[in-house]
């Protein structure tokens, strides 16, 4: 199958409507989405990524008035989310309307909503006219694509159209917070933190630094996130072993920087972000065999990063 590229939202979302798969910008991550309401399509998207079929998928939607068609309704903890970080990189699982094909959810009784934010991707889904389910547009396990070049690499030849857009704005994926419990619980830390959400609605669940109390959403058991390199997490560059072939990023500098083959010394911990999944790749394509990534504070955007560091050096 040929995959074709376009930079309009008009032509990718009649390639959407015709039931083919369409991989599309966000401000958190590219995703991969078919048409809601053929659930056909939808089976396509498990097949070309190679998704376990009990992971469901979080439904994009750019009009609050939408989210009616796809949930049966929002709980007052939820309203309150979406009046304040909506549109936004938030993803509600919310009770699931009958009407939405249950290979949306993977056979479950909730749904994940989210309206993005980026404007491209609002012309897109506003042009789609129907709900669009969409997981990270790379191929199952690797890491999330952060620029149209990433979607192309993993699935290129395997989807029908790529929407062309820049390089992601957040790096990691939405927070997930299920809405359907009192209090609220983390599913997966995510591009909005922990602490914005306590301080809207008080107590949120399962977020804490040390451990989840909230039982996780069913793609975040797995290993994900990973390259072909082998990712060794270190607290500080002093860890790190010299080697052509090994590379390093973090937020401190490591002393011995010319005896490694690649390092990334971040900015901060919004721009660690940014760039990880981008690197990953990079290191890959450069045969680096060993990623030393330093961890860091967990808080803020600092839990989303742990969290994704630690996925991809799970083994
Ligand atoms: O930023 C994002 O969320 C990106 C962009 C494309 O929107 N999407 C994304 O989708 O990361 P995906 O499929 O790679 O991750 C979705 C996560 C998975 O861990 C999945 O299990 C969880 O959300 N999820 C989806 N629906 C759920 C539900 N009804 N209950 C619990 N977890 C759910
Ligand atoms: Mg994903």
């Amino acid at each position: 199958m040929a995959t074709s590229l376009t930079t309009s939202p008009a032509e990718a979302a009649a390639h959407l409507r015709r039931g083919e798969l369409v991989a599309f910008p966000t401000e958190t991550v590219y995703g991969l989405g078919a048409d809601a309401l053929q659930p056909d399509a939808v089976r396509r998207i498990f097949e070309a990524k190679g998704r376990p079929a009990d992971n469901p998928l979080i439904v994009h939607v750019c009009r609050r008035k939408q989210i009616k068609q796809v949930a049966a309704r929002v709980p007052p903890a939820g309203q309150q989310l979406l009046n304040e970080f909506v549109p936004g990189p938030l993803t509600l699982i919310l009770p699931k309307h009958d009407h939405l094909p249950s290979v949306v959810t993977a056979g479950l009784e909730t749904v994940g909503v989210r309206i993005p934010r980026l404007s491209r991707t609002q012309s897109f889904l506003e042009a789609c006219g129907t709900p669009v389910p969409a997981p990270s547009a790379n191929q199952s396990g690797r890491p999330s694509p952060t620029s149209w070049e990433a979607v192309e690499d993993d699935l290129g030849g395997r989807i029908d159209c790529i929407l062309r857009g820049g390089r992601t704005d957040a790096g990691v994926e939405s927070t997930v917070v299920d809405c359907t419990t009192d209090p609220v619980a983390v599913l997966r830390p995510g591009a909005i933190p922990v602490e914005s959400l306590r301080q809207v609605l008080g107590t949120v669940q399962g977020a804490s630094p040390e451990g989840e109390a909230a039982p996780r959403s069913p793609g975040t058991r797995h290993r994900h996130y990973a390259p072909s390199a082998r990712v060794r997490l270190v607290d500080t560059p002093s860890e790190v072993a010299p080697g052509e072939d090994h590379a390093y990023v973090g937020l401190d500098a490591p002393a011995q920087a010319c005896a490694l083959g690649r390092v990334h010394v971040e900015e901060d911990v919004q721009a660690y972000a940014h760039d990880l999944f981008h690197i990953f790749r990079t290191c890959d394509e450069k045969e680096i065999e060993v990623i030393y990534a330093q961890t860091v504070s967990a808080e803020g955007m600092g839990r989303a990063l742990n969290d994704r560091l630690r996925r991809a050096a799970a083994r």
